[in-house]
């Protein structure tokens, strides 16, 4: 048994997330919790809305209500929505709690006493029609990088570079679209992270096993010396956490709040402070303090490629900068993008589909299994209304579904609802085992390397196994000429029921629960000896048919679905 910390990468909290956000991070990093709770380790899962910087500022505008006011409706929705999707989140924070402004001002205070902070007077690029500073997500431009026309000024969507909105080309408002910009004198806070690339280089080189697209992306940037460049870690806006060092007033920045993407990922440790606050834990310097435990800790982050360099070397700087015994991630996992039917899935325009649209149509476990089973992990996968369809009949209405109404029904109906007693196990029975003990300890494997795509095939294996025995021994023949002998398999098979259901949950968390209510089990322990786990139970052993777990997404269906989300969101 051992400790491990999860975080998925905070969602921003302006709108209800595409399906694209959440394979990206917060499903992934929950499958992952709920296997190693499931394996009996002990799991503290974070996630929480990034509430501050100008997405938050617009949003709010546009919705016409004040921000705070707008961010914390929009956290209640997504924790409901997170609920909906079964994210089994320890604390869903956000990122304005009075936790995250006290411990990001006190980063802030270390790393200026590390004389890892310096002010610099800067011009930035001022807007005369729209009368203030204009963040960097309020201009946009020609990335100089790779030329793509619509980068923002803080990052470039098309080639990932992080960007200063003076390194645009043809700069020009996002808010009025006047070019009409000139550069002011303002006073801004940098991070010497340049001083601190020879640390962080060694730190990656020493992480072992980590994807390699993550490891590329860090060093990508780490080389390029592009991801090193000092950093401003402060913005003229009104939203966001105040600049202080600790509890200190920091003279010359009145007015100016911290860069979202330096209080962000520290919310990862606020939020284990908000989660103790919530009276849902007692302790969490246990998990982030090295020198109170959190070395014993193994510490891994879910997020999209585009969050690589942010957690690779800026978040690293913050934490190794302080020279306090912060804990450090241990793997990072992340993903490609998922696409949308020929298309990118995209928040502003409102194309694909959105989180709370998807569950009105089905149920969650109908989308946790097809986008598990098809996450971006190797490369970007796309979402198609046929892929998704035929995912969701073959593999789960087809192969687990009917396997578990097939057994149940035969069951009753040829012996009673309780377990047959009589037969004896042969070989074919002893295969059976030693073929699934194989595939489970496989599914593990993979689990524990955080294979997602890989573990769901090593399931549906599993699943298929259990069809594939029926299929041979055909107890409904077996019947006629020898009832023990069916007895004998329909035994096995129902304890199969219940196996599937202990190892699928981490996937499917609702239809596990239901299966194994329908085998009116109590035990879901982890089956670490396989064959054991086959004879839970026994003769005489009560079930109830359980009704259709999973139905099967029809073609008018498909079709409609496909035309209603053809168009944009309004
Ligand atoms: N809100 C960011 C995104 O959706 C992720 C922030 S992750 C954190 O891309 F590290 F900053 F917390
Ligand atoms: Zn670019």
């Amino acid at each position: 048994m051992a400790r491990h910390l999860i975080t998925s990468a905070i969602p921003y909290i302006n709108g209800i997330k595409h399906l694209g956000n959440l394979v990206g991070s917060q499903l992934p990093a929950d499958l992952y919790a709920r296997y190693l709770r499931a394996r009996g380790h002990e799991v503290l899962f974070l996630c929480a809305t990034d509430e501050h910087g100008t997405p938050a500022e617009l949003a709010a505008a546009k919705a016409g209500k004040p921000v705070a006011e707008y961010c914390a409706e929009l956290h209640q929705v997504q924790a409901e929505i997170a609920k909906g999707f079964r994210l089994s989140f320890d604390h869903f924070g956000r990122s304005s709690s009075p936790q995250n402004h006290a411990l990001t001002q006190h980063f802030a205070g270390a790393l200026e006493r590390e004389g890892l902070i310096r002010e610099v007077s800067e011009t930035q690029m001022y807007s005369k029609a729209d009368g203030r500073f204009l963040p960097d997500r309020y201009i946009e431009g020609t990335c100089p990088n790779c030329g793509f026309e619509s980068a923002r000024g803080d990052q470039c969507d098309n080639c990932t570079k992080q960007l200063d909105p003076v390194d645009l080309i043809n700069p020009h408002s996002t808010i009025s679209g006047s070019t009409d910009l000139e550069m002011r004198e303002t006073k801004h806070l940098y991070l010497r992270q340049s001083t601190m690339k020879d640390r962080l280089e060694k730190w990656i080189d020493t992480r072992e096993g980590w994807p390699v697209l993550t490891t590329s992306i860090a060093k990508k940037w780490l080389n390029d010396g592009d991801g090193l460049q000092d950093r401003g870690i402060t913005r003229d806006l009104d939203w966001g956490v105040p600049v202080k060092k600790g509890d200190q007033d920091w003279p010359g920045m009145e007015g100016k709040v911290f860069y979202v993407w330096f209080d962000a990922p520290i919310e990862y440790i606020a939020c284990a402070q908000e989660w103790v606050e919530a009276g849902k834990g007692d302790d969490w310097e246990r998990w982030w303090r090295t020198d109170k435990g959190a070395d014993d800790v193994r510490y891994t982050q879910f997020m999209g490629k585009d969050n690589v360099p942010f957690h690779t070397l800026s978040f690293p700087c913050t934490i190794l900068g302080s020279n306090e015994p912060w804990k450090l991630v241990d793997y990072i996992k992340s993903f490609n993008y998922l696409n949308y039917d020929g298309g990118q899935f995209s928040t502003s325009r409102g194309r694909g589909v959105f989180m709370d649209q998807a569950l009105d149509i089905l149920p969650a476990d109908y989308w946790r299994w097809w986008l598990l089973s098809h996450v971006p992990e190797t490369s970007d996968s796309e979402f198609t209304w046929e892929s998704f369809q035929s995912g969701v009949n073959k593999d789960l209405a087809d192969v687990l579904g009917n396997f578990a109404s097939r057994v149940t029904k035969f069951c009753r109906s040829k012996f009673s609802e309780a377990v047959p007693e009589g037969g004896q196990r042969g070989a074919r029975e002893e295969q059976l085992i030693a073929d699934l003990t194989a595939k489970i300890r496989e599914y593990e494997a993979h689990m524990e390397a955080v294979e997602i795509r890989k573990a769901a095939a090593a399931l549906r294996a599993a699943w298929v196994m259990g069809n594939e025995y029926l299929q041979e021994v055909a107890p409904w023949s077996t019947f006629k000429t020898d009832p023990e002998q069916a007895a004998m398999q329909i035994r096995l098979a129902l304890n199969m029921i219940r196996l599937y259901a202990v190892i699928s949950a981490p996937f499917i968390p609702d239809a596990s629960a239901e299966l194994l209510e329908a085998m009116h089990a109590t035990d879901a322990e982890w089956p670490t000896d396989v064959a054991a786990a086959l004879e839970v139970l026994k003769e005489g052993h009560a079930f109830t048919v359980p009704d259709v777990t999973f139905r099967k997404i029809t073609d008018a269906e498909r079709e409609e679905w496909a035309e209603r989300f053809a168009g944009v969101r309004d």
